[in-house]
């Protein structure tokens, strides 16, 4: 396996939430499973003031409750723990960045003075137009011809609505190359959703199927069972549309509606993603409302247990209209998928957490088993990206008896069997594709502009038209009874059995 060239990574935003939990236990699977560089530092940046030593010992606490038990190794974890290093510095002042050129100075030695660095930015959205220009400023943008690699992650939200994604795309322009910006979208990271690429194009017997003669919708449907938890500040400000929508759900529509690009390289791929985000049909203004149904949810009990409505939680304002939950109908206006609704929906507080894409086949021309309950359900094929992941397909078979009653069962494969999902999950691969240069899987600027382009009037209208309803559900419910009204005669959400087992992996309510 092909190794990363030795690199420093610097994290801006150390402290914060997604350093502990996520980026930092990646690195470290990666470390054990001997996927980093074979010389390595990471190099922690923040507001909050810690030496090399404070700022291990931090992490030292906090890291193990994000690493399964069974993956850690003490000897490694030590080892890896000690190729952290810590620069305190605000990163929103210019001149605070000649403490960081004097800190990587210190640190390149350790790569044997190459200047390869990874900027990895976790910080809120509000630094992001700061740090690309002051790292220009004191030349830590520059790939020095070919002899260094100055990469950049950024986090999403890439923007907060159109013209914010614009000029951030141009900040970063100013500031990298295109090559060298990884605009990241941890769902792409997702080995199932990875493998609806492999469904698609490494099997000849669903491309004949895949199209508006044989389909005659897609649910998209990506819910979980808790709340915000304590990222308030963040939600309240964002939303089930640009927290979820405009990135990972327009990605799963795009990966299950592209075109097969002509070559598994990044700008093939990445150009067939575009076409289908400019291939969005906008939504006019007047039909925003039956396309579009966004709600809210309140305080209920499951069990005995209260849940808090939304407007309760932590740093949530009172009168907060903030979409919880968002079900929307999105055409693709090409020759493939021509007049095929795909649904797509995403809640916090719902049943249960699942993320999945059913794609519903035409039904026979003739019902030749009347009288049957299962005569005539069409075809449907699952896939499921979490949990149980796996595919499924669904189709009507004789139950055993006299009679000819048709039930639907399904030929299923678990991902399991396969050996399962690496642990580690999408981050780590996706931060193992940035230290390599592979940048398939993240997100070019044209493509966050086109989604942004579609997404647009539906926030703006919104905005300005506080008539436009806003559904309250109970929390731990399928969300409002209004997402059902998007949907065109016949068309339904399958929603998943609450309590997923191993043993009814696509049991269905
Ligand atoms: C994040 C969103 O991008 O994705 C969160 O900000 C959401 O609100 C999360 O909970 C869901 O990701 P996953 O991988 O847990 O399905």
């Amino acid at each position: 396996m092909e190794r990363p060239a030795d690199q420093i990574i610097v994290i801006f935003g150390a402290s914060g939430d997604l350093t502990k939990r996520k980026l930092l236990p990646s690195l470290y699977l990666l470390y054990k499973t001997e996927r980093t560089p074979e010389k390595f530092a990471i190099l922690g940046v923040g507001r909050t003031a810690y030496t090399d030593e404070s700022y291990r010992e931090f992490i030292n606490n906090q890291i193990r409750s994000f690493i399964r038990e069974d993956e850690i190794d003490e000897t490694l974890l030590a080892d890896f723990i000690a190729k952290l290093y810590y620069e305190t510095m605000d990163p929103s002042i210019e001149d605070e960045y000649q403490k960081l050129v004097s800190k990587l100075n210190s640190l390149t030695p350790l790569i044997d003075n190459k200047q390869n660095y990874l900027y990895y930015l976790a910080t809120p959205p509000s630094l992001y137009t700061y740090i690309p220009t002051y790292l220009n400023a004191v030349g830590l943008t520059d790939e020095q011809g070919k002899d260094a690699t100055k990469r950049v992650i950024v986090e999403k939200p890439f923007g907060y609505n159109l013209t914010s994604a614009l000029k951030l795309n141009s900040i970063f322009n100013t500031a990298f190359h295109e090559h060298q910006i990884f605009r990241i979208d941890h769902f792409l990271g997702k080995e199932t959703v990875q493998n609806i690429l492999a469904l698609r194009f490494a099997n000849g017997i669903f491309e004949p199927l895949w199209n508006r003669n044989i389909v005659v919708y897609v649910g998209i449907t990506a819910v979980e069972n808790l709340g915000i938890a304590d990222r308030g500040g963040y939600y309240d400000t964002s939303g089930a549309l640009r927290d979820m929508v405009q990135n990972h759900l327009i990605q799963l529509v795009a990966l299950t509606a592209m075109e097969p690009p002509a070559l598994f390289e990044s700008e093939s791929f990445r150009n067939e993603i575009v076409k289908i985000y400019q291939s969005l049909k906008p939504i006019p203004e007047s039909q925003v409302t039956s396309n579009v149904v966004r709600g809210q949810y309140i305080a209920s009990i499951s069990g005995k247990t209260p849940i808090k409505g939304y407007r309760e939680e932590k740093n949530i304002t009172p009168q907060s209209r903030t979409e919880t939950f968002i079900a929307m109908k999105v055409f693709i206006d090409n020759w493939r998928w021509g007049g095929v609704p795909f649904y797509i929906r995403t809640g916090k507080q719902m049943p249960t957490k699942v993320s999945e894409i059913v794609v519903h086949f035409k039904k026979t021309p003739h019902m030749l088993f009347k009288g049957s309950e299962y005569s005539s359900a069409p075809n449907r094929l699952i896939i499921r990206i979490q949990p149980n992941e796996g595919i499924a397909l669904k189709f009507g078979l004789k139950v055993p008896g006299s009679n000819f009653n048709i039930q639907q069962v399904a030929m299923d494969f678990a991902y399991d069997s396969l050996g399962g999902v690496p642990s580690g999950d999408a981050y780590a691969k996706l931060i193992e594709d940035c230290m390599l240069g592979e940048n398939t899987l993240f997100t070019r600027s044209d493509a966050v502009e086109a989604s942004w382009k579609y997404f647009d009037p539906i926030l703006k209208l919104w905005n300005a038209r506080t008539d436009i309803p806003l559904y309250g559900y109970p929390a731990g419910t399928w969300g409002p009874l209004e997402s059902n009204l998007i949907m065109e005669k016949g068309h339904t959400w399958t929603n998943p059995c609450k309590n997923l087992t191993n043993t009814d992996l696509y049991c269905e309510l």
